[in-house]
């Protein structure tokens, strides 16, 4: 299995870990040669790395969040400029202002709002795009700003990501609209993986968070909509428990950096039709 670190993407709540539990998943159901679906994929770790490592034939790609949308979009469209960006771009206090300027540009091009989406990224707390600077803006902390943002590295990651271009589809909608409209037309001969934003600590970490109602609402479409096989994360809690109650259900826990405090305790869920391993097992790792 290749590294969980594939995607150039650090993300709060990334599921990366699950690689392992998910390719084992495709092979139990034979879906080996199919399509793996992310519809809210944010840096959508899993989908890179079962490509980069064969177990499925195309991934689709897709997040209502406008920045991480042109970052997927740009490195497949644009990747050598992408690339040349990564190289020349300063890591300063200065950059990082006129990156997050960006960020607030509604006439930004796709590219530059990917690179800039990127930037931030990688140079921010946690990963959090409207989050404060690694170091802070003294940069008197013992963790400078491009602590990590290792050029070489990432420009690795982008170019492979590159090569793949033809076999990875990117969408910016709705989860909710993507069921309805763009999953109809994918091929049964797959594994869609929701993991939509959490229940209890959403707010802060995505610009793009779920109420109450917004949660029922993805239940009752997945649950009466989606024919595909499917599999699904959430926090453990009790509204979530209850409007999957008819689907087999499983507590398991990762850690989060954007809060080391935090344990996770999350709630694994799956469709009727997947064959599942025994217990979800989530690899260890402790930077991206
Ligand atoms: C829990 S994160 C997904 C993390 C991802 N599984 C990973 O490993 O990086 C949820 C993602 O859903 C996106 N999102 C929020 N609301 C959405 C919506 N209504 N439709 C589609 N995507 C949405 C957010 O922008 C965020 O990237």
């Amino acid at each position: 299995m290749s590294s969980i670190f594939n995607t150039p993407l650090r993300y709060p709540g990334g599921k990366g870990r699950l690689t392992r539990h998910v390719s084992k998943i495709i092979e139990l159901n034979s879906l080996n040669d199919g399509v793996y679906i992310e519809p809210y994929a944010g840096g959508a770790g899993i989908a890179i790395s079962l490509l980069f490592s064969e177990h499925v034939r195309s991934v689709v790609i897709n997040d209502l969040n406008k920045s991480i949308y042109a970052f997927w979009k740009s490195i497949l469209d644009h990747n050598i400029e992408f690339c040349d960006r990564i190289r020349e771009v300063p890591i300063t206090v200065d950059e990082w202002y006129k990156q997050k300027d960006v960020q607030n540009d509604s006439s930004a091009s796709l590219l530059n709002l990917g690179f800039s989406t990127f930037y931030l990224n990688r140079v921010n707390r946690s990963g959090i795009i409207n989050g404060g600077l690694i170091g802070g803006v003294s940069q008197a902390g013992k963790w400078k700003m491009d602590a990590r943002f290792n050029k070489g590295n990432l420009i690795a990651r982008i170019e492979s990501i590159g090569r793949y271009r033809s076999r990875i589809k990117v969408c910016s909608m709705d989860a909710a609209d993507f069921i309805l409209s763009e999953l109809p037309g994918i091929s049964e001969k797959s594994l869609v993986y929701f993991d939509p934003p959490y229940c209890v600590k959403g707010g802060g970490l995505y610009e793009n968070n779920y109420c109450g109602k917004d949660h029922k609402i993805i239940a009752d479409l997945v649950q009466s909509n989606v024919s595909h096989n499917w599999m699904m994360t959430y926090d453990n809690h009790e509204l979530v428990r209850r409007l999957y109650e008819n689907r087999r259900q499983e507590i398991f826990n990762l850690h989060y950096s954007a809060n080391k405090r935090f344990t996770g305790s999350e709630l694994m869920i799956y469709g009727d039709s997947l064959v599942i391993p025994e217990r979800v097992v989530a690899s260890r790792s402790t930077a991206a």
